[in-house]
Formats: structure tokens, sequence, C-alpha cells
């Protein structure tokens, strides 16, 4: 096996330790990263880097490059989750969450490509999410932040080909990491959406119970790293995680997101306590009942 060099950010927890854990177990040159590296574990190196501060990120490229020489793989793991009703997220936290899990992610290529082009060879592993395949409720920055992900890698991917370098995109569902514990949340809670968003919640921490090894993240990434021609998309974790993105694609846009509220406590009869409703509501009307299911919808549009 030829020895890699691989730099995995965000190797303090989670998923991207499991990324450097199993690389160098697997023999590999590992750089990991954290924003404050305060252990240096005995197989591989830490160090420190922000993926919101375009001065860090340099200076960790060109760290690994004048000690290693190259960088044959970047795993761009670094991520942070964010939660809340859309309406009392702050436009200052949302940006928050995409400087780290989409710009971050930017920065990283950027300062990491030229480098693989003269190489002639690379392979970027950007971490997605399986909820970037759909907004979930009181989820839906972090299910922004992870969709862009997929649209600037399928980009990417095609930019970069000619030059060697493949793009992969790695959507994980439901690991058991410290994700959950440093969500961004609205300071302004309450109002409107306190109750679903506490069922909303409930039923996301009990999903957290039935989390998997991120190991078993780690040995597909090695699967990757180790192909000739890797695919373009690849989707670990939990069964029902998996089977939500076929079911997005197959099941009509209402239905699908009826069965995504009910799950996340947010469903008709699971919304806002009501009291007698402010306006009657609309009766279809007769030629609008008559018409096909599809018709009525608000279109199954693919933006
Ligand atoms: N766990 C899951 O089931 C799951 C599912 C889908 C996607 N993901 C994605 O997997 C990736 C890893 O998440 P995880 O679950 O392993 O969470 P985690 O245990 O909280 O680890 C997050 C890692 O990201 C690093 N990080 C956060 N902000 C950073 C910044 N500004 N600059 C550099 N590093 C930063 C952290 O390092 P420091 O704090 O030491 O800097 C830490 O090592 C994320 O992109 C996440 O969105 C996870």
């Amino acid at each position: 096996m030829d020895r890699k060099v691989i730099l995995i950010t965000g190797g303090s927890s989670g998923l991207g330790n499991a990324f450097c854990w199993r690389s160098a177990l697997e023999g590999h040159t590992v750089v990991g990263t954290s924003r404050d590296p305060r252990f240096q574990p005995a197989a591989w190196e830490l160090i420190p880097l922000d993926v919101m501060d375009q001065g860090s990120v340099d200076r960790a490229v060109e760290r690994v490059i004048a000690r290693h020489g190259r960088i044959d793989v970047l795993v761009n793991n670094a991520g942070i989750g964010i939660q809340g009703a859309a309406e009392d997220v702050d436009p200052s936290m949302a940006m928050r969450a995409f400087d780290t899990n989409f710009f971050g992610l930017h920065r990283m290529c950027r300062a990491v490509l030229p480098h693989m082009r003269d190489q002639g060879s690379g392979l970027i592993i950007n971490i997605g999410s399986i909820i970037g395949n759909y907004g979930m409720p009181f989820r839906g920055f972090y299910s922004a932040t992870k969709a862009a992900v997929d649209r600037y890698s399928e980009a990417l991917r095609m930019e970069v080909r000619p030059f060697g370098i493949h793009v992969v995109v790695v959507e994980p569902g439901g690991y058991r990491t410290n994700i959950a514990r440093s969500r961004l949340r609205p300071a302004r809670r309450g109002g409107a959406y306190a109750a679903g968003y506490a069922r909303s919640m409930r039923a996301l921490d009990r999903d957290q119970a039935y989390c998997q090894d991120p190991d078993e993240c780690a040995a597909l990434v090695h699967r990757i790293i180790r192909s000739d021609g890797p695919g373009p998309t690849y989707r670990p974790g939990q069964f029902m995680a998996r089977l939500s993105v076929l079911l997005k694609k197959v099941v009509p846009e209402r239905l699908f997101e009826h069965f995504l509220s009910m799950r996340y406590g947010w469903g008709a009869a699971a919304g806002p306590e009501r009291t007698a409703p402010a306006v009657p509501e609309r009766r279809p009307r007769a030629e609008e009942a008559l018409q096909p299911y599809h018709d009525l919808s608000h279109g199954r549009s693919g933006a």
C-alpha cells in the first residue's frame, strides 16, 4: 500500500478523530486539526486550524506542505450544528454556521488545490450530511449548509477532474459524536414555535440514542481513499436516514414533508396549541377538489 499524506480538518473529536485514527493505523501520514490542539496523539499529528480564518487555513496547509512535501487527501470534516425555528435564527448565527460548514470547506479547497494540481493527483472528501438532501423542521440552516456542500462539490468535481483530482461527498446520518452538544441555538426561543421545537428536539435526542460508531464511517472513508475511481456520493449511517433520501425522490413532496413533520413532532396533529382559528379554514373549491393531487401541490421543483 502506498503511504499517503492525509489532512483531516476537525481531528479533535467525533468523526474526524475516528478518521485520523483509522488513517494512521492503516499506515498513512496523518495530520488532524483543532482550534485548540491540547493533546498530541502518538500515531498522528494535531495542528491548529480555524476554518473560519483565512490566515489560519493558509498557515495549516503551508505547515503540512513544508513538513511532508505534499497533500494526497484532504478530508473536509470540520463542522458545527445549528438548530432552531428559521424565524428565530438571527442571520449572524446562520452566517457562522455557513462560515464553518461551507465557506470553511471552500477556504480549505482553495488552499490545497494548487498543490494537488502541481502533483497531478489528489482526493478531496467533503463531509456533508444526509439531511443536506432535505430540510428538516428546526434544523433548516444546518440542512442548507450541507445542501450547499453537495452542489458545490458537484461543480468542483467536474472542474478539477482533468487535473487528476477526485471530489467525493460523504453524507453521514446518525453517528455518536459531540455535535449535538456544540450546536448553535438561538437565544430567543419560546413564542410561536416553543412546543413544536421542544418536541422536535426530544425526537432528535431519541435518535441520538441509536447513533452508530464513528469508526464505521471511518472504514468507509478508507475504502474511498483506497479506491482508484471513487464514486461521487456515499451515504453511511442509519438505515432510516439512508431510506429517507430514497423516499424524498419517490414519494410526493407533500406526503414526504408530512411524514417528516410527524416524525419530528411538528405535524398537523402535533402543531402549536390552537385556540379558535383566526380565519375560517378555506375549503377547496369544487373544481380544485376534482383536480389530481399533483396539480394542487405547490410544485415539486428541484430548486
Ligand atoms: N455525527 C453525525 O451523525 C453527523 C451526521 C452528518 C454530518 N456530520 C458532519 O460530520 C462532521 C464532523 O462532525 P461530528 O459529528 O464529528 O462533530 P463533533 O464531534 O462536534 O466534531 C466537530 C469537529 O469540527 C471541528 N471544528 C468545529 N468548528 C471548527 C472551526 N471553525 N475550524 C476548525 N475546526 C472546527 C472541531 O474541532 P475543535 O473544536 O477542536 O476546533 C471538531 O473536531 C461535521 O461536518 C458534521 O456536520 C456528522
